[in-house]
């Protein structure tokens, strides 16, 4: 069974035709070639983008020339209300001392340390699942949500996800979510600058009432650290980390927006890749046996992080489900000079798009580029692959500095659901899927379960 894929639309469309489809779904507003090319050139009257999928191209851009691709302005301004000069959105120096404090609270070593956390939260899910394994149809985003944000706010604050204030946010962020689809086209479609760009009231409203919230709790372990109480999660050590050059640390503003952006950045693409591997085990049953049957060899009573090595089947899992559905569909970088690329002259100031979702499934580099296979990363191809066409954390120096916190509770999460729950798909409800902020299903994923 071949899951789930966007309809392409026609080759040529007309401009308006083209960012009305990408208002409702930038996924299915891209034609079909996109999966066989190496590069293409969108030439609209107001601006040309310039989608790479050619390994050498996004080697180039993410990691030989970073600073000759920085992000675009568009994309900062796109979510300003929100993110502030978020880690996400700056570039240059400002970027590059943020990443110094940043970087260190996601080392491997302290991965360990938020294990624990991390398995209180998956406790948490596989009892907060029990009242609906009964074989009803169940809506599974907003429970791979729950506990990715449960995640965030256990390793961030050391606080459950029940928490008030944390669970306020939470609401929060799902009204901002639903308010802002214009995201989508700010930060993608080079729009001319006359065009106003504005922020939907609700966005503004939501975005101040979110951060208003994150600088209560920014404040209250600012004091907290203050006073030798605060404990030892990853907001003290990104509090009390002063840049190596500098020596200064965050003030309050500049830690409310990195917290917003931890909370955007790590919840909800976690959230998307639980929920589309759920689905592709309930539709490939023999891979969801294996994989229960991996946790029940592997996973204990205690949170035991030697473990987590062993979960090969719920590792490769994860890893198949962000090829087929990378959470972070599509990237945007900004040419600062002219370049060649493939013999073509890239203009300065030229949109450069970088599409995991396409590269993820070329049809000239992957083997059975739509198909569900975890196997694949054991073969020749899915290897040399791994290395050159899957980028679900992108790559270089702004890789993704969750990307390791994410490989441990993508896998652990699925292995404690799996060891509890069985998964069905539901007959008539196949998720379609659409990007928005990140890939979900258009009417969400429904599944049924049942204990094991
Ligand atoms: C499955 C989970 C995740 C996926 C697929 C993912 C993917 C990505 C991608 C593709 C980018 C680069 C975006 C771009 O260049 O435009 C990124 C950046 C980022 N991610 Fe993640 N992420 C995940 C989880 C997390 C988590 C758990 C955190 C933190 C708690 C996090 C924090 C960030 C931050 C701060 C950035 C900005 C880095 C920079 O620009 O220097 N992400 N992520």
């Amino acid at each position: 069974m071949i899951p789930p894929k966007p309809l392409a639309r026609p080759d040529k469309v007309s401009l308006w035709r083209y960012l009305r489809l990408f208002r409702r779904d930038l996924l299915s507003a891209q034609p079909a070639r996109l999966y066989r090319a190496w590069m293409a050139e969108f030439r609209t009257p107001f601006f040309r983008s310039y989608m790479c999928n050619d390994p050498a191209l996004v080697d180039l851009v993410l990691k030989q020339r970073p600073e000759d691709f920085p992000k675009s302005d568009r994309v900062r301004e796109g979510l300003r209300p929100l993110l502030g000069n978020s880690v996400f959105v700056t570039n240059g120096a400002t970027w590059e001392r943020q990443r110094r404090i940043i970087d260190p609270a996601f080392e491997g070593g302290r991965l360990r340390d938020t294990f624990g956390a991390m398995w209180a939260a998956g406790q948490a899910a596989v009892a907060r699942l029990a009242p609906f394994a009964d074989g009803r149809a169940q809506e599974i985003e907003l429970q791979t949500s729950h506990v990715a944000a449960d995640v965030i706010f256990r390793t961030l604050f050391s606080l459950p996800i029940e928490d008030q204030v944390a669970g306020e946010v939470f609401a929060e962020f799902r009204s901002h979510q639903q308010a802002q689809p214009i995201l989508n086209l700010a930060a993608l479609v080079p729009l001319p600058r006359w065009l106003p760009r504005f922020h939907r009231r609700t966005t503004r409203r939501t975005a101040a009432r979110i951060r208003q919230l994150i600088t209560r709790l920014t404040a209250d372990r600012a004091r907290a650290l203050a006073q030798g109480t605060a404990p030892d999660d990853l907001a003290s050590k990104i509090m009390s980390t002063p840049d190596p050059l500098t020596g200064a640390c965050f003030d309050t503003e500049e830690m409310v927006d990195q917290v917003a952006i931890f909370f955007l950045a790590g919840h909800e693409t976690s959230a998307s890749a639980l929920a589309w591997a759920l689905y592709l085990l309930a539709t490939h049953p023999e891979w969801q046996d294996r994989l229960a049957a991996e946790a029940q060899a592997e996973l204990g009573t205690e949170p035991d992080f030697a473990a987590l090595g062993r979960l090969r089947v719920a590792r490769a899992v994860f890893r198949e489900a962000m090829r087929l559905y990378p959470p972070v569909p599509m990237m945007v970088r900004e040419a600062r000079c002219p370049v060649t690329m493939r013999a073509r002259a890239v203009p300065k100031g030229a949109q450069i798009v970088l599409s995991p979702w396409h590269l993820h499934r070329h049809e000239r580099l992957w083997d059975n580029p739509d198909g569900f296979d975890p196997a694949r990363f054991e073969t020749e191809n899915g290897k040399a692959c791994l290395r050159s066409a899957y980028i679900p954390f992108s790559a270089g120096q702004r890789v993704c500095p969750g990307a390791g916190f994410a490989m441990v509770e993508g896998p652990l999460l699925l292995a404690m659901i799996l060891r509890a729950y069985r998964f069905e798909p539901v007959a008539d409800k196949v998720p379609v899927p659409v990007a928005h902020l990140t890939v979900r299903a258009r009417d969400g994923i429904w599944l049924k379960l049942f204990a094991r």
